[in-house]
């Protein structure tokens, strides 16, 4: 039986930096403060005419990571997509990559919809389609463009200089290399919390969809009760990271890096504290990029990799909690 291992990794994130400082200058919210609660400094922001959109950003992430695995476009078999800023309600943005790669064959696109667990499922997913034998490359892909979508006034301000913009790409590949690759992945959802982390307008099945007060609207931004969701995250990551773990028979001490979903630096020190899991074993790249939600995990997996952080061999989780709830985790040997 096969195993999938990640072949290759990409990134690619907008040349727009916002600072803290710029965001001080259009809403009422300080570099002190974003720091103190997040870790954030700075983010990227798409802007009007650089020719980015979520698919976009996706096929450049997409290119490095099948480069990187030493592949070719058509050596793929499958694309899964993450996002929960598509650039059309539907389709999805998958066939918009494959589209874009220059795909001569008719691969399969699937798009996940699971915001910042979005490409954990992704890849999750990918990982079944390898075991069973049916596909040998699966290219999985995370892209955000969340900035168009934010409040960026002080009534928005308590979500608005959370969240990034980018995306970020890996490669599965099938391994008959005996321990190698994804050697667990425990995924969670409780629809219960669905309103605590969502963007409710506009409803789709709603008649009108769309109608003037809408605009003056709160709720066509995301709505997140922050204390709620950081109650929960804390409390979710580290049992699915230890479920996970116990899964694939592994010891904290064994783990050499743990790449979570960079929702918030401080969720993060609290997650590395409660699994005992230092922090110079996680990947944090929040200060930079803020949270991008589906491409997160993605953009710091591609990051680590670069910077030699990952290893042949070493024991690498990969963790997320979101918006639903969703969350899970995921070791590999790589
Ligand atoms: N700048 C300045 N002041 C602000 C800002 C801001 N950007 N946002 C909120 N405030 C104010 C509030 O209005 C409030 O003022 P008040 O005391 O006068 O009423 C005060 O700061 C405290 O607000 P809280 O919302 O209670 O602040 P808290 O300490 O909880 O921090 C935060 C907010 C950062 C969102 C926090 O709740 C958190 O970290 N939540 C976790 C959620 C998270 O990280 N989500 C990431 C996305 S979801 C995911 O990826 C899993």
């Amino acid at each position: 039986m096969y195993s999938s291992k990640i072949s290759g990794t990409g990134h690619f994130v907008p040349e727009n930096v916002v600072t803290n400082h710029d965001l001080s200058k259009i809403m009422d919210t300080s570099d002190e403060w974003i720091q103190e609660r997040t870790g954030i400094k700075e983010r990227r922001h798409v802007v009007e005419g650089d020719g980015n959109t979520t698919s976009t950003m996706g096929v450049k992430a997409s290119k490095q990571a099948i480069e990187n695995a030493g592949l070719k476009v058509d050596d793929i078999d499958l694309i899964i997509f993450a996002t929960l800023s598509p650039e059309m309600y539907f389709p999805g943005s998958g066939v918009f990559v494959q589209e874009q790669l220059g795909m001569t064959k008719t691969v399969p696109a699937l798009d996940v919809r699971n915001q910042c667990s979005g490409f954990l499922y992704a890849l999750s997913v990918g990982d079944q389609f390898i075991k069973t034998g049916m596909y040998k490359n699966i290219l999985v892909v995370g892209t955000e463009i969340q900035s168009n979508s934010l409040n960026l006034t002080t009534e928005g301000r308590d979500v608005s200089v959370i969240f990034g913009d980018g995306a970020g790409a890996a490669v599965l590949t099938a391994t008959d290399e005996p321990g190698k690759g994804i050697l667990s992945s425990k995924l969670h959802a409780d629809g219960r919390y669905t309103d605590e982390l969502c963007l409710k307008k506009p409803n789709i099945t709603q008649k009108p969809r769309i109608y003037p007060e809408l605009l003056e609207s709160m709720d066509i931004y995301p709505y997140m009760n922050g204390r709620f969701v950081f109650k929960h995250a804390v409390v979710k990551f580290p049992a699915v990271i230890h479920e996970a773990m116990e899964a694939a028979g592994i010891k904290p001490e064994e783990v050499d890096l743990v790449v979570p979903h960079q929702a918030n630096l401080r969720i993060t020190e609290a997650v590395s504290k409660r699994l005992g899991i230092g922090m110079e074993r996680f990947v944090s790249n929040i200060h930079k990029y803020g949270n991008t939600t589906a491409a997160s995990i993605a953009i710091a997996l591609s990051e680590a990799y670069e910077e030699g952080r990952v290893k042949d061999n070493d024991i690498i989780c990969l963790a997320a909690f979101g918006s639903g709830f969703t969350w899970g985790a995921m070791f590999l040997r790589w």
